[in-house]
């Protein structure tokens, strides 16, 4: 079913059969969530941005365990601190690879001398030229909607993503608002070949966090993430909470006031670190395992893309 329907550059790239791909997240991005995102056909994504490099490597070696399909590794460039982390990355024998939160240039060609595809994350236009120039393979087209560490000019997933496709003919996996199979048809539709998806997987029943984060998504509406930080960088987007709402008109870079972020995503302290999350959770009404998010993603998209193509009312 799947293989025949999805075969474009992604898939081919990444060597899975379904172009979702899992978001990489710090300590959430471990071998629990990214296995069952392989074993259900999509990509698993492993985190480097904790900085755990051992924990890492476990995971890793894990996921051998769990799963013989394709998974990759993100490199968060601001939050890594080894100076060796792309021949780490190498070490580990992937062959997908996300560069974010830096340079295109830091990374790539090292990256793509030991073989791997690199694709780098972009928030606008600009940083998707320079990545093309730099030599990736492929970009992820991050929208100012999604959850996570933000350019402090947040652009959404509807405007950049037709925007860059425009101006670029490498393959585009697009991120931020993406939940089901209507969100991933839409964004084919403007010029994606995949999808990622990060506050849905953190409230996915594999998800490591602590049920409190999971029921506060559920519980949120749309209007219930705040954008922070914006006259620095990151800028983040997170769930409003009372620690969130004290900071969102703060003066004073609120990164150093991030946290105990194990407080808050293992013991369920909402209020003891700040909780990245995307708009969609207005969007995300249940917990569910990974392989039913999926497979309802694929079934929704093949029939939204039916109907479009019979001009039908929605
Ligand atoms: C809790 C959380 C942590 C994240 N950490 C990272 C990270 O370490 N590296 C990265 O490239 N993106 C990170 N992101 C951004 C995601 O990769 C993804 O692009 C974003 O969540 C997509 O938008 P969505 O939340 O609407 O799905 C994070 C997002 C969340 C929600």
């Amino acid at each position: 079913m799947t293989t025949t329907r999805f075969a474009n550059r992604v898939t081919e790239m990444l060597g899975v059969e379904i172009p979702i791909v899992q978001a990489p997240m710090g300590w959430i991005a471990r071998s629990q969530l990214a296995s069952a995102v392989s074993r259900a056909g999509a990509c698993g994504i492993i985190e480097t941005s904790s900085g755990e490099l051992d924990v890492i490597r476990e995971e890793i070696r894990k996921m051998r365990d769990l799963t013989d399909k394709p998974f990759g590794v993100n490199i968060a460039q601001a939050f890594v601190r080894d100076p060796n982390i792309a021949e780490f990355v190498i070490d580990q024998g992937v062959q997908f690879v996300t560069t974010s939160a830096g340079s295109p240039m830091k990374y790539t060609s090292v990256l793509k001398s030991a073989g791997l595809t690199v694709y780098h994350v972009v928030p606008t236009l600009s940083a998707a030229l320079k990545a093309v120039d730099a030599g990736v393979d492929g970009l992820v087209v991050e929208g100012g909607e999604g959850g996570g560490f933000k350019s402090p000019t947040p652009v959404s997933t509807m405007v950049l993503l037709p925007l860059v496709r425009s101006r670029m003919d490498v393959p585009i996996i697009a991120a931020g608002g993406i939940v089901d199979g209507a969100t991933m048809a839409a964004a084919f539709a403007l010029g994606a070949e995949g999808v990622q998806m990060g506050t849905r997987m953190v409230s996915a029943t594999e998800s490591p966090v602590h049920l409190n984060w999971k029921q506060a998504i559920v519980d949120a509406a749309e209007t219930d993430t705040l954008f922070l930080n914006e006259r620095h960088s990151p800028a983040l987007r997170a769930l409003r909470t009372t620690r969130t709402t004290d900071l969102q008109h703060a003066e004073h870079n609120v990164f150093g006031d991030f946290g105990d972020a194990q407080a808050l995503y293992f013991g369920g302290d909402m209020e003891a670190a700040i909780a990245l999350s995307g708009q969609v959770a207005g969007r995300i009404d249940e917990v569910r395992p990974v392989a039913d998010i999926i497979a309802d993603t694929v079934a929704q998209f093949i029939a939204t893309v039916e109907r479009l193509s019979t001009g039908g009312q929605p």
